[in-house]
This record gives structure tokens, sequence and C-alpha cells, in this order.
């Protein structure tokens, strides 16, 4: 799908105030683009990275990920998004599914400071362009938006 048209759509789902619009994007995202393997958002509380949301072919047993830990933890401590084009090049790296090949992970932010952030698994080596950091960093900021309204 067109990202332009992708986040036409997010912005209507969570506009329209429906059940768990958080699920929703994350099933929106997963299902709409193909190397989107697996996506899931984490919340920061208390020094640790909280799984919410997710949706993919497997659970993760990285639901609690300490900040600094990992590639969802680098992220969560610098607040700057993490491209790893090869999951097994990278030593920081927290295996969850043996089929992931490259991940991307974003920090939604509130005021500057990182409240959680979209972390997405691809199946597909090198699947995760420039493109899809500016992309997801627009849908972070609607979600943040959405939670702090909450
Ligand atoms: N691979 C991540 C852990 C989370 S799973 O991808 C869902 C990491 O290295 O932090």
């Amino acid at each position: 799908m067109d990202k332009d048209e992708a986040k036409r759509k997010i912005k209507q789902i969570l506009m329209k105030n429906k059940e768990n619009p958080v699920q929703q994007v994350v099933d929106f995202l997963q299902s709409n683009f193909e190397v989107y393997s697996w996506v899931g958002i984490y919340m920061v509380k208390d020094n640790y990275l909280h799984l919410g949301a997710w949706r993919g072919d497997q659970a993760t047993e990285h639901t609690k990920i300490p900040i600094g830990k990992g590639i969802c933890g680098a992220a969560a401590k610098t607040g700057k998004t993490e491209i790893v084009s090869d999951v097994h090049a990278d030593n920081r790296y927290l295996s969850c599914f043996i089929s992931t090949r490259s991940e991307i992970v974003v920090p939604i932010k509130r005021n500057s400071k990182t409240i959680g952030e979209i972390d997405i698994d691809s199946d597909t080596k090198n699947a995760f362009t420039k493109e899809d950091d500016l992309f997801l960093k627009e849908i972070a900021d609607m979600l943040s938006e959405h939670i702090h309204n909450q």
C-alpha cells in the first residue's frame, strides 16, 4: 500500500474512537505491508519497555526489555531510530523469531521524551529504508497524540 494512503487510513482509525484503536493500527500495518512480518508497540515504564499491542504469527518472550538492552532498548535509550539490515550481524540483537532477518525500531515521543516505540521485525533481509523511518515517525507522532488524549 502507498504510504500516504496508509497515513490517511491510520489517522481515521485513531479519530473514529473505535475499540482499541492502537491494536487496530498495529493490525493495519502488519496486514498492509508485506515486509512488516511482526509489528509491536512497547511502552516505557520504570526503566523498562513493556509490550502492548502486537500482531504477527507468534508471541515473543521479550515482553519486558530493560532500557539499553537489545535493539529496542538502544532506540529507547538514544531516542533515535534503529534500522538493522541483518539482525544476525548485530550483537545487540535479542532474538524473538527464527525467521527474522531485519528490524526497525522507531521511538514514540512526547515533548522530546521517549514514551514508547514501534518495533517491526521482517523475515526479509534489509527490508527497511529511510522511507520506513519517516513514515513510522509520523505514525509514532499520531500514536503519541492519541495516547496523550486518552
Ligand atoms: N529484537 C528485539 C526484541 C524484541 S522482538 O523483536 C519482538 C531487540 O533486539 O530488542
